[in-house]
């Protein structure tokens, strides 16, 4: 098992990564905190697989607990859903003294960060993430939020867990299409700082490889994540960097309609995207974009959009809600494992998009 601990201004935890930690939860519990009550936030598809598990754990540690289950998938990230949260909260009677625990993917970490850190004005979190992108990504760094009629996560308040326990034996049921989409930030994590993970990325013969013994990448990124997010709790700069691929990522989730890529496909077309355009004109070392689009194919992730242009593309990153003004932030690679922001224009944006449509047909046999 490997353990990192992040402190932050006003709070400090534990993150574990390990194999079998699930049915050890109880015991870790008391050691930890020794709660009276727990109410466990999950979700359809992780309670039916991993429900009674958590129970039997804390029955058997002898703390109280209640399980609330919202329906799996993106949309449960709504006003109604945290409504419901909170009549079950009240119901078990949850008091600030108590514990609320997040299992599940970032749908879950997000509502249930969302409505520990609101209800009562605040009870303790712990987050046991289980899928990829939640365990590499979302269950670090405190953000939490929900989607309104008018965009994704635009409701949310920074509430950082009390612990988090990262069980990779909770990855071996998450879905193939989960474990690509979580895949594309591992390569950014490489790609923008760690150029050792990159390569073990590169190493490996394919996914199933990479996923026998994920701890080391987990901790990897997990550890790139902290150190990011302690310097720059509130995105003002450094944090920025993390948006690697996520401006045209963005846009493309946008125009192609949600659902149509993945998240991480998305984001994967941004990376190799934007790093074709800046090793063109030469901010980035030669040979980049070709490494880079070498391992996303080899993941099984996507380096081009069909069908959508520079132009569309441009109008929705302008409009990217971390963007300002008449300039967008866009991170780019210096060379595998270093990565910089640079503020630009949007007009200049355009011509940077220029050339090599993002639409642009770049399959294996493109790469030399
Ligand atoms: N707070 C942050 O910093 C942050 C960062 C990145 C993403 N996010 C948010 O995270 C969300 C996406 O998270 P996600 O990709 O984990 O999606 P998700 O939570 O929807 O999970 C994906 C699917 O996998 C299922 N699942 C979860 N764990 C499983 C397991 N172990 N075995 C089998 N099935 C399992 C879920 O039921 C769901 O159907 C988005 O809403 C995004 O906005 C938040
Ligand atoms: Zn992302």
């Amino acid at each position: 098992m490997k353990n990192l601990e992040l402190k932050f201004d006003k709070s400090q935890y534990q993150v574990f990564i390990g194999q079998d930690l699930l049915d050890g939860i109880g015991k870790m519990l008391l050691v930890h905190m020794k709660p009276d009550k727990v109410a466990v936030i999950t979700d359809t598809n992780v309670n039916r697989l991993y429900g009674e598990r958590i129970k039997k754990s804390l029955d058997a540690a002898g703390i109280q607990n209640g399980i609330l289950t919202i329906p799996a998938g993106e949309e449960s990230k709504s006003l109604e859903q945290l409504n419901l949260l909170y009549e079950g909260l009240l119901d078990l009677e949850i008091t600030r003294s108590d514990v609320v625990i997040a299992l599940g993917g970032g749908v879950v970490g997000d509502l249930a960060g969302f409505a520990s850190a609101t209800f009562l004005r605040g009870v303790r979190l712990i987050q046991i993430p289980t899928t990829l992108l939640s365990q590499i990504d979302s269950s670090i760094g405190g953000k939490t939020g929900l989607n309104l009629k008018k965009g994704k996560n635009l409701a949310g308040v920074y509430h950082h867990p009390v612990l988090v326990v990262m069980d990779t034996d909770l990855l071996k049921t998450l879905p193939e299409k989960e474990i690509i989409s979580g895949l594309a930030e591992v390569v950014k994590y490489g790609a923008i700082r760690d150029p050792k993970l990159f390569s073990l990325l590169e190493n490996v013969k394919d996914n199933a490889e990479l996923l026998r013994y994920p701890e080391e990448m987990i901790y990897r990124c997990v550890k790139i994540k902290a150190e990011i997010v302690q310097r720059d709790e509130r995105e003002s700069g450094e944090r920025m960097l993390l948006n690697f691929g996520h401006t045209i990522g963005h846009a493309i989730e946008n125009i192609a309609g949600y659902g149509r890529y993945s998240h991480g496909e998305a984001v994967a077309i941004g990376m190799a995207v934007i790093t074709k355009n800046s090793e063109r004109i030469g901010l980035t070392e030669k040979g980049t974009a070709n490494r880079l689009n070498r391992l996303l194919l080899k993941l099984g992730l996507p380096v081009s959009a069909d069908g959508i242009g520079t132009a569309d593309i441009i109008k929705a990153a302008a409009f990217d809600k971390k963007n300002s003004g008449d300039s967008i932030n866009l991170v780019l690679l210096s060379k595998i494992g270093e990565s910089m922001i640079r503020k630009m224009k949007v007009s200049d944006a355009e011509k940077f998009f220029a050339v090599g449509d993002v639409s642009e047909k770049s399959g294996p046999n493109e790469i030399d």
